[in-house]
């Protein structure tokens, strides 16, 4: 499905990158992935998809540093070629009530979550736009979304994710790129791992499918919106949640 295709996953040490990262390569794609304070976990999945055979290569990165962001653009696509997969990954929370929020916890999840997109494309979107070619997929959340007890920074962060997606879709189109959301619920790893048992069981309580999802679930969604299977959707938030 995405045969000599080459992709950019940030965040691909977390529990949904690592699973963006194997199955884009699974599906053929050659794959450059970000990660930020875990080398160790970034070689791990880089020997592990080099020793099944895929073209998958790690990066350091700290999204919100535009610096380390253009240099990263720069050297992924001089050492592995030019993009044509963009998935906006990384992110982070907190959890906090509202009123114990400081001002520096609120900046730091707006940077991870929103400023660090904005860098990542703007670096990479460059070459897109060259070659008349692309698809973005950027990962929102039903925490932005829906009514739901989440930490009202990450919320924030995460629904600004579906103005960017719907605006750039539209700005992009002229030049063929194609950009789209995912919007996951509950998952059983990664960002989630806090959520307190109350509320996981309260999620799963009202999801039709009755559990938390899997990052592999969200990454085939994430794969087929980069390939060209998915060639008439552009500007959607597709949601990934069980049924809620
Ligand atoms: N898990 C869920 O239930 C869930 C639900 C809805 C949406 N999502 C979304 O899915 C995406 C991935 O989340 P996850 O659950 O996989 O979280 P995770 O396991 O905590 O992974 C977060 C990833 O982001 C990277 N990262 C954090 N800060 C960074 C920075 N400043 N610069 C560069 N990279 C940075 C981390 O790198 P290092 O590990 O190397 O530091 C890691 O690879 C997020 O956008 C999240 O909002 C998750």
């Amino acid at each position: 499905m995405l045969k000599d295709r080459i992709a950019f996953v940030t965040g691909g040490t977390g529990a949904v990158g690592a699973a963006i990262v194997r199955c884009l390569a699974g599906h053929g794609a050659r794959v450059a992935f970000s990660y930020h304070s875990q080398p160790e976990k970034a070689q791990e999945l880089e020997r592990e998809l080099t020793a099944a055979g895929r073209s998958v290569r790690a990066f350091s990165l700290n999204v919100v540093d535009a610096a380390q962001v253009a240099l990263v653009a720069a050297t992924v696509e001089r050492e592995f070629g030019a993009v044509d997969i963009l998935v906006n990954n990384a992110g982070a929370t907190q959890v906090m009530p509202f009123a114990l929020l400081e001002e520096e916890d609120w900046d730091r999840v707006m940077a991870v979550n929103v400023k660090g997109p904005f860098l990542v494309t703007k670096a990479f979107v460059r070459p897109m736009i060259r070659r008349q070619r692309g698809a973005i997929v950027n990962l929102g959340s039903l925490a932005g979304m829906r009514v739901l007890e989440v930490p009202v920074h990450y919320a924030t962060a995460k629904s600004a994710m579906v103005g960017f997606t719907l605006s750039l879709a539209r700005e992009l189109a002229r030049y063929r790129i194609r950009v789209n959301a995912v919007v996951p619920g509950l998952l059983t790893d990664g960002v989630s791992a806090h959520v307190p048992e109350k509320q996981r069981l309260d999620y799963e309580g009202h999801c039709t499918l009755g559990r938390a999802g899997r990052p592999e679930e969200v990454a085939e969604v994430v794969a087929f919106l980069a390939s060209e299977r998915s060639s008439y959707m552009n500007a959607q938030a597709v949601h990934i949640d069980g049924g809620i």
